[in-house]
């Protein structure tokens, strides 16, 4: 139990082992943009398995070449898997492996470096995101600001706060604090949860600067 958390129900730690050694791969600084591509492609598609656990299934009918039987498969709302640019991006191929018929928004945001306040520059999502199921992405979940933006920006056009799951690879206890104190609805699933931010903003231990380490800028 974590202190000052508004429904722990609604957030999850992926414990999961081989979630764990991946994450715990690239947060060593020496990993290069090759490697921490890879990993972070990987651990968003151990992340979707998860994730996905709660997805609703409904019986329907199939004839295997031997006999007609009644087994379960998925129902209900489709997927939207949401990036928060530009790092979210890295999240989403990795997605798509389990969920491929999933379509893709997006949503812009940069971080003004002195207020450290998230912008909104960018919206586009599917025209029929009021009927989808959303997976937010954003590999740092750091103070919530860009996320809780998101999440609004997603209400605004329709969507459903009871459909979104937010996914990070990381949190600091102030983000998933952010987004569980405005939407309590949302699901919030991380791979690690870490100590703090520090005053630059960056979670502390971290990976880093996420998108950097992604796409190799600095
Ligand atoms: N964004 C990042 O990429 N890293 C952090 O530590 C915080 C925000």
């Amino acid at each position: 139990m974590i202190a000052g958390y508004v429904n722990m129900a609604k957030f999850q730690v992926l414990d999961h082992p081989l979630i764990q050694h991946k994450l715990t791969m690239i947060r060593d600084k020496n990993v290069g943009t090759k490697l921490f591509r890879e990993t972070v492609r990987e651990l968003s598609t151990l992340m979707a398995y998860e994730v996905s656990r709660t997805m609703p299934v409904k019986d329907v009918e199939v004839e295997t070449p031997i006999c007609k039987t009644t087994k379960k498969a998925l129902a209900g709302k489709k997927v939207a898997i949401v990036p928060i640019l530009r790092a979210g991006l890295g999240m989403v191929d990795g997605i798509t492996e389990m969920i491929p018929a999933a379509k893709i928004g997006f949503i812009g945001m940069y971080r003004d470096e002195e207020t450290l306040k998230p912008h909104e520059y960018f919206v586009k999502l599917p025209e029929d995101i009021a009927e989808r199921q959303i997976f937010i992405v954003d590999p740092m979940l750091a103070t919530g600001g860009s996320a809780v933006m998101a999440i609004e920006a997603l209400k605004k056009r329709g969507a459903k706060e009871e459909a979104m799951k937010f996914v990070s690879l990381v949190a600091a206890p102030e983000g998933v604090k952010a987004i569980q104190e405005a939407f309590p609805n949302v699901d919030i699933f991380v791979a690690g949860l870490d100590e703090k931010l520090n005053e630059d903003g960056y979670i502390v231990p971290g990976l880093g600067d996420a998108g950097d380490r992604l796409f190799g800028t600095k």
